[in-house]
């Protein structure tokens, strides 16, 4: 009798696990109104389950799976910054639905997938992915951005409505209200301008870019420089067509098309590499760009994952971001910019930059004192300081902080070091930069919720004796001062100076 409930338990299990086997479908709506799509592919055998979770993005394997009547335990692999782990969830059946449960990292609620039964038909497993070894030789330094690139990106404030027009636009209005002269020379067109590839692989603008070559001429004309975006993943970040598998062609055709700059978004290239093959995939377009014979600046976009500052200059990379996307809202500018980058500064030098993503400032989700601490830090950071607001339409205290000439010359001083935090007093900081003359730049940020006195300790500084300070935002020389300078910083705000040496 034992033996005969064992065996129709053992057969029920093994019949439920065995209906499993399909394709099941979830489509969710993103904040932003986006459907996303996520497969669940299973292949039952016995008890056991195995297949795979995709989205456009990424591709997770589930590399042990069981069903045990309703309930089934997953568990995948899954990508977590760079580095693959395992981690387990569950899953409830009830009729055509499948509802499973991914945890999330950083005490984040789990993500819900309710799928539905697409198909019963036993699925395609995705080809292993490629593994490239990271023992390359160093790409060869292309000698560009010995000080950190200037200049426009579309993504910030444009996003998906990013078209010739206001690329010409944005052109005309950075070479004549004093930007270009302040130093921004760059125009990026970001993710979005991808049409398809031709009969012989070449790829194409859509339609919101007619002509490309035509366009970079125009930006060119204005005394200016284009930049380009793509992915080394089949597709970009929006779902466009990337340059997995065409490298040395695209490089190519942005090279014909006359672009002086690339910003390359690891995106859906988890789909077909291995991710530890990272550094190497970045090298690929490293040689291609170098291949291409233009001067093209190279723009590395993986969230900092797998210590990027570890290995970007070899990869021939320029800049490289140094986490996630910033968002124009103060918690997202503070915690990039203040929590995010501290330690990374011995990863810059003339040609290498660490990149914590492009500027908010502009778009309207922060006070003007919020975009001076922005501004002020990412010049402390001698980080890119690529606008992402809409240049032809800007308030004249928002060109004022984009262009302040003693402050851009601090993110531009060709001793080319990172500044570094040296004091912390709770929301009360000191960040510090030294500068080829010999003097140093100092802000004193409170990013508290009331004004409060900031004090910079000269022994903090390493500096003794008394010296001149000049307040950059005020235009306005403060005269010698010795121990310590003092301020009063408004919340959120910054003073910032240079103390002679
Ligand atoms: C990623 C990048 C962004 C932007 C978008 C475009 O999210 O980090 O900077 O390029 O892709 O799709």
């Amino acid at each position: 009798m034992k033996i005969f409930v064992a065996l129709s338990l053992f057969l029920c299990t093994l019949a439920a696990a065995e209906d499993l086997t399909g394709r099941w479908v979830a489509t969710e709506t993103t904040p932003n109104g986006q459907k996303r799509e996520t497969t669940v592919a299973l292949i039952a055998e016995g008890s056991s389950l195995k297949g795979f979770i995709a989205n456009a993005r990424s591709t997770m394997l589930i590399v042990d799976g069981r069903a045990d009547g309703a309930t089934v335990s997953l568990t995948i692999l899954r990508e977590s910054n760079g580095v693959d782990k395992r981690v387990e969830c569950s899953a409830v059946v009830s009729a055509d639905e499948l509802k499973v449960t991914l945890p999330n990292d950083n005490n984040r609620p789990p993500t819900v997938l309710t799928a539905k039964r697409v198909s019963s038909e036993k699925p395609t497993m995705p080809a292993p992915k490629i593994s490239l070894s990271n023992d390359f030789p160093p790409v060869k330094y292309n000698g560009l951005a010995k000080t950190p690139p200037m200049g426009w990106n579309s993504w910030n404030k444009f996003h998906r409505s990013v078209d010739d027009k206001a690329v010409r636009g944005v052109a005309d209005a950075m070479a004549s209200n004093g930007m270009k002269d302040a130093g921004y020379v760059y125009v990026n067109i970001d993710d979005t301008w991808e049409g398809t590839r031709d009969a012989s692989g070449v790829l194409q603008s859509n339609e919101k870019f007619p002509d490309m070559k035509a366009l970079a001429d125009y930006v060119h004309s204005k005394g200016l420089k284009i930049g380009i975006y793509s992915s080394p993943g089949p597709k970009t970040c929006a779902g466009f067509e990337g340059s997995f598998g065409h490298e040395e062609q695209d490089a190519k055709t942005w090279a014909a098309w006359g672009f002086d700059y690339l910003k390359y978004d690891w995106c859906s290239a988890s789909q077909v590499y291995d991710v530890k093959s990272l550094p190497a995939v970045y090298a690929k377009m490293g040689e291609a760009l170098l291949k291409s014979g233009r001067p093209i600046v190279y723009s590395l976009c993986q969230y900092g994952w797998q210590d990027v500052g570890e290995w970007g200059a070899k990869v021939g990379g320029n800049l490289w971001r140094t986490t996630g996307d910033i968002g124009d809202r103060w918690p997202s500018m503070m915690h990039i910019g203040f929590e995010l980058q501290p330690g990374r500064s011995m990863y810059a030098n003339a040609g290498h930059w660490n990149d914590p993503d492009m500027l908010e400032i502009g778009n309207g989700g922060m006070t003007d004192e919020e975009y001076r601490t922005h501004m002020s830090l990412w010049c402390l950071l001698a980080a890119p300081l690529l606008a992402g607001n809409d240049v032809r339409d800007m308030k004249k205290e928002i060109l004022d902080i984009l262009t302040n000439r003693e402050v851009v010359a601090i993110d531009q001083d060709p001793k080319g070091v990172e500044g570094v935090r040296v004091a912390k007093n709770g929301d009360l900081e000191v960040w510090e930069k030294p500068l080829a003359d010999g003097s140093r730049a100092v802000g004193l940020f409170n990013l508290g919720t009331n004004a409060a006195q900031v004090t910079a300790n000269f022994s903090d500084l390493k500096l003794s004796g008394s010296h001149a300070v000049r307040d950059l935002w005020a235009h306005a020389d403060k005269g010698n001062v010795k121990d310590k300078f003092e301020a009063t910083v408004p919340s959120h705000g910054v003073v910032l100076v240079k103390i002679a040496k």
